[in-house]
């Protein structure tokens, strides 16, 4: 499946292919903000006085998909806590669950229709509760996901605001008359194809929704719907929530003048044409509702946590309206998930601009989620996967970014699409077929073990199909290979939480003139030893030797902490090693 189909992808793609003026325009100012910031210390910090979100590993759980516990197909909140021994085992600080609230599941939990309430196919309150609590005795935290651009149709808000031009909810949504007959407002079109626009023939007007017609949009210039909203965030964070990943917050305003988006060339998955989300994305009034959420939630103990869904080309730009640190701490980096070859001087160059952004505290990592189609198929080679998943684990855990992973990742669960269109679930599959097939394919169920549906659900068929690779691919079998994905990444986290230049250390790019081999150092900020990684992005073995006296660093050896295919040696001359195809190296140095 190419990533290019896909939504976050899609806008990106439209902006290289069809704006090269806007893009150069975008460089030019990045530099320039690059040129004007001063140097921040906080890369520096001690553990003493991090804040958790710093060292986490956040798991993204889809619990649809990750375990079912009462037979019915779909996953459920017990099931999750029946798991959560092994989350702790893979050192897991905090799971973020995607939404599990009530919904007619048209977008598959997106669509909410009441926000303070389970939705009886995942459980009860007091499953959630019990899940909260067994989490926490195991140090785990649970981040919500805060659905602010829109509700479900059939949340009684929106019925309310529908039923009559007067009622008193009718400003709590985004209404407004035709152009004319059979015509809606103006240009601008759903992110899931066709009119953002739908009529309805009750009051003979239209309203807004940015996503399917059955989520309208929230009208956030409305202050109840602002209340509203904070006390969905209230009521979570009073039963234990460590913080919220706020679903596409960028889309929460739109402008008030209802000027049309600029079209751009060509047609996308759905028939529709292409067009610039203009006047509907990314308006500055955003960052006014981040700062009032922040307050909302600095009213609760355990310093909970902010993690912004927002797509900005420029990184610059996007940490200036998502992560100052006086809002967002975590702002999603998808210029990372988006470099989609392994290229040493691609992932160099965009790690340098965000860890030169001083305007964010924290970058956040992640290659894999339920939007977006695995890493294990979209970076592999077709023969070499196994290790390029584990040099892709490399590079999420081994910086200094918060990383996040998507459960099955660490399997290496590959992305599995449905090979008809009538067993397409989600409904942009349906409509995009065949160049879209949808997002099934990266919401197949968690592989557990060998015994039916991968032990994810005891019933005949689960709600996706469990891919035939299970057999292999499951942690049962994993947990029993030392050369497992799975035992990689059990060994990269355990590294990173014990490992002080990984777990506080700048980030320092090495050898940058290296076309293959991508290499930094974590300077450790205290004394004691630093640590130095490379991964070789390149089919072929490559050599590579470092020159360290100008980053402090005086022996001339490093000690090999994790390293792989084929590396058994005690030390590593700093002179020259010689890197397996794909291979990975992480050594102390001093
Ligand atoms: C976010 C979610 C995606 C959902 C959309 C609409 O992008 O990640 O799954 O379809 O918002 O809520
Ligand atoms: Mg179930």
């Amino acid at each position: 499946m190419k990533l290019g189909v896909h939504r976050v992808a899609a806008f990106f793609l439209a902006l290289l292919l069809n704006a090269p003026a806007a893009v150069c325009h975008a460089n030019a100012q990045t530099k320039h903000a690059l040129a004007t910031l001063a140097p921040s210390a906080d890369s520096h910090q001690q553990s003493a006085v991090a804040p958790w979100w710093k060292h986490a590993v956040i798991y993204e759980i889809y619990p649809r998909s990750f375990q079912d516990s009462d037979g019915d197909g779909v996953g459920d909140l017990s099931g999750i806590t029946k798991r959560l021994d092994y989350l702790k085992d893979l050192g897991i600080d905090a799971i973020w669950l995607t939404p599990m609230f009530p919904s007619p599941q048209v977008d598959f939990g997106y669509d909410i229709s009441d926000y303070t309430s389970i939705d009886p196919q995942y459980g009860t309150m007091a499953d959630f509760d019990r899940l909260a609590r067994e989490a926490k005795q195991r140090n785990i935290r649970v981040i919500m996901d805060l659905v602010a651009n829109h509700t479900s149709d059939q949340n009684s808000w929106f019925k309310e605001s529908r039923s009559s031009r007067n009622n008193p909810k009718r400003d709590w949504y985004i209404w407004r008359d035709g152009k004319g007959p059979g015509q809606p407002p103006n240009n601008w079109l759903s992110w899931f194809g066709g009119s953002a626009w739908t009529l309805d023939p009750k009051t003979n007007q239209y309203y807004y929704h940015y996503f399917y017609t059955e989520q309208p949009d929230l009208n956030w210039r409305n202050t109840e719907v602002r209340k509203a909203m904070y006390d969905v965030a209230r009521f979570w964070l009073s039963r234990g929530a460590a913080g919220f990943r706020i679903d596409a917050i960028s889309r929460l305003f739109e402008d008030p003048n209802l000027r049309d988006d600029p079209i751009l060339p060509g047609t996308n998955a759905y028939g529709d044409p292409n067009i610039e989300h203009k006047y509907t994305d990314n308006l500055p009034e955003v960052h006014e509702v981040l700062r009032e959420l922040r307050k909302v939630v600095d009213g609760y103990p355990g310093n909970p946590v902010l993690i912004s869904e927002a797509d900005q080309p420029n990184i610059v730009e996007l940490t200036k309206m998502y992560g100052q640190n006086d809002e967002v701490q975590l702002p999603m980096d998808f210029q990372f998930a988006l470099v989609n070859r392994l290229s040493a001087p691609a992932f160099r160059k965009l790690i340098d601009e965000i860890d030169r952004n001083r305007v964010s505290g924290q970058p956040y990592f992640f290659f894999s989620n339920h939007d977006q189609p695995r890493q294990w198929d979209r970076y592999g080679d077709g023969q070499n996967n196994d290790q390029i998943a584990k040099l892709t684990a490399t590079l999420l855990l081994a910086t200094r970014a918060t990383p996040q992973l998507y459960y099955g990742e660490e399997i290496g669960m590959v992305t599995t699409p449905p090979a008809r269109k009538e067993d397409v679930k989600d409904p942009i599959g349906k409509l995009g077929w065949p160049k879209d097939k949808g997002r099934d394919g990266e919401r197949t169920p968690m592989q557990w073990d060998t015994t039916r549906n991968a032990g994810f659900s005891t019933k005949e068929t689960a709600w996706l199909p469990v891919p035939p690779s299970y057999e292999m691919r499951n942690v049962a079998v994993e947990e029993k290979d030392p050369n497992s994905i799975l035992n990689f990444y059990k060994k990269l986290i355990t590294l990173r939480r014990s490992q002080p230049g990984l777990r506080e250390g700048s980030y320092e790019a090495l050898n940058r003139q290296d076309e293959h081999v991508l290499s930094w150092l974590r300077k450790n900020p205290l004394q004691g030893e630093s640590v130095i990684v490379a991964l070789n992005m390149s089919g072929e073995p490559r050599r590579i030797s470092w020159d360290l006296k100008s980053h402090g660093i005086k022996q001339l050896i490093a000690r090999p902490l994790l390293t792989g295919p084929g590396w058994d040696r005690a030390e590593a001359p700093l002179s020259g090693i010689t890197l397996a195809p794909f291979g990975v190296f992480i050594g102390a140095v001093q």
